[in-house]
């Protein structure tokens, strides 16, 4: 006879059990209950604060009342970005003291009342699981349907916010307070690990679509992938999810050139393998068959990968030039040889809109229905006290993405 506790089925249990029924019925399921916030809320919360240069504090900040159209976020997990390390090293952007981490994704534990629905127009309630994108303070009612933002720049971001009377501005943290006028995103139905890539995947979501513009990128195009450091991978991602068979992954790398394959190259070329561009062309264009590549994506942030790249493409091809968030100095090419006579249309890509945030949501889910590893591209997990350890990790570039992930 068994024992109690397994015959014990649960109203949980009893739930799944009717659901699964009917839906191997094709009724329909009754709504899953709306999940329930986490805990009761603390009056403080935790914070890492960059408060000199390479170097994070734990402070410990009151959790302010909410206007009737701010959200309070409780932290699951966000990503070290590059701009992080930035801010890390040097403070480009002035803004010591502040609390980084914009890749950041929480549940809604407390909600203004005027707080309905995300920038999609989906419902918002507590226990939802968000991210947020650009803040409009000037604009608070803007939706991801409005496409006279071409990009971020402009607006303000979470985790970019200079130090004020609210102090939880980033996500590295264990609360952070969404205020009025930010475009927000009910993304429920990914994991966690999905939700922390969302914003470097935004960022090849866009250039996939600038890409697009050129006319050149089809289903049956020869794609090179030149750099094969996150922004890379996620670009062969996406170009799988598209359908893209034929994939070359250039970087220096084996371990790197590696994972582009898991993630979808069907080759790869070391390009340190090679003397001379005459014979690295020679290699990418072996890898193709025989074909130069008709479009190809730089992502590396080199100079030399730039006046590279031109040589991989065949006349009449195209390059989306994304490689260069921040100025990485300039690149020497020959205009006539690289670009005029063969007629190469290029274009180039930084950042996001909404609506490619929108339409990321979409590839994650797609990238794990086809078995890509997405997770796999977050090599390194810390905890928000372990932050400065983290950020040394990032520095070092021995894994990939590194993240902080609260408990
Ligand atoms: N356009 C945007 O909005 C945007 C957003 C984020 C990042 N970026 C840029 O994308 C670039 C890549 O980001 P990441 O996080 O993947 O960086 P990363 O440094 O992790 O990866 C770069 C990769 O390029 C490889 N590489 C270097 N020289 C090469 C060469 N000559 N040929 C082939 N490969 C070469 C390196 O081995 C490395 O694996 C960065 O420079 C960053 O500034 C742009």
């Amino acid at each position: 006879m068994k024992g109690k506790s397994e015959m014990d089925i649960n109203s949980e249990k009893i739930q799944q059990i009717v659901q699964q029924v009917l839906s191997e019925m094709g009724g329909a399921a009754p709504k899953a209950a709306a999940p329930k916030a986490s805990g009761p809320i603390p009056k403080t919360s935790r914070a890492a604060m960059l408060t000199k240069l390479e170097h994070y504090d734990i402070k410990e900040f009151p959790i302010p009342e909410l206007g009737d159209d701010d959200i309070l976020v409780k932290v699951e997990g966000c990503g070290v970005c590059g701009t992080d390390a930035h801010e890390f090293k040097r403070d480009p952007f002035g803004l010591i003291p502040v609390v980084l981490g914009h890749e950041g994704t929480g549940e809604i534990v407390k909600m203004g009342k005027n707080v309905k629905k995300d920038s999609a127009g989906k419902d918002l309630n507590v226990g939802d699981k968000v991210v947020t994108c650009m803040i409009f303070k000037d604009n608070p009612d803007i939706t991801m349907y409005d496409l006279n933002k071409q990009n971020v720049g402009g607006a303000d971001v979470y985790g970019l916010i200079p130090d004020d009377e609210i102090h939880l501005n980033g996500w590295f943290a264990d609360y952070m307070v969404i205020r009025k006028g930010s475009s927000v995103f009910n993304v429920s139905d990914l994991d966690l690990d999905s939700r922390i890539l969302i914003e470097p995947c935004a960022v090849l979501i866009h250039a996939v679509e600038r890409a697009k513009t050129t006319g050149i990128l089809r289903f049956n195009s020869r794609v090179a992938v030149q750099g094969c450091g996150p922004i890379g991978l996620i670009c062969i991602a996406i170009l799988r999810t598209m359908g893209i068979e034929n994939i070359t992954a250039i970087d220096g790398e084996e371990k790197r050139l590696a994972f582009a394959k898991e993630m979808g190259a069907t080759a790869t070329v070391n390009f340190k393998d090679y003397k001379g561009i005459e014979a690295l062309t020679d290699a990418v264009n072996a890898s193709f068959g025989g074909y130069l590549a008709d479009f190809a994506f730089q992502c590396t942030g080199s100079p030399v990968a730039h006046a590279n790249i031109y040589k991989f493409i065949r006349s009449g091809g195209g390059l989306c030039e994304l490689g260069f968030f921040i100025n990485g100095g300039d690149a020497t090419i020959n205009p006539h040889f690289d670009i005029c006579s063969k007629e190469i249309t290029t274009v180039g890509s930084w950042v996001y809109t909404l609506r490619d945030y929108a339409t990321t949501f979409d590839f994650l889910k797609r990238a794990k229905g086809i078995g890509l590893p997405m997770s796999k591209l977050i090599t390194h997990r810390y905890k928000l006290e372990e932050i400065n350890e983290a950020h040394v990790t990032n520095l070092k570039m021995e894994g990939l993405k590194v993240a902080i992930i609260n408990e």
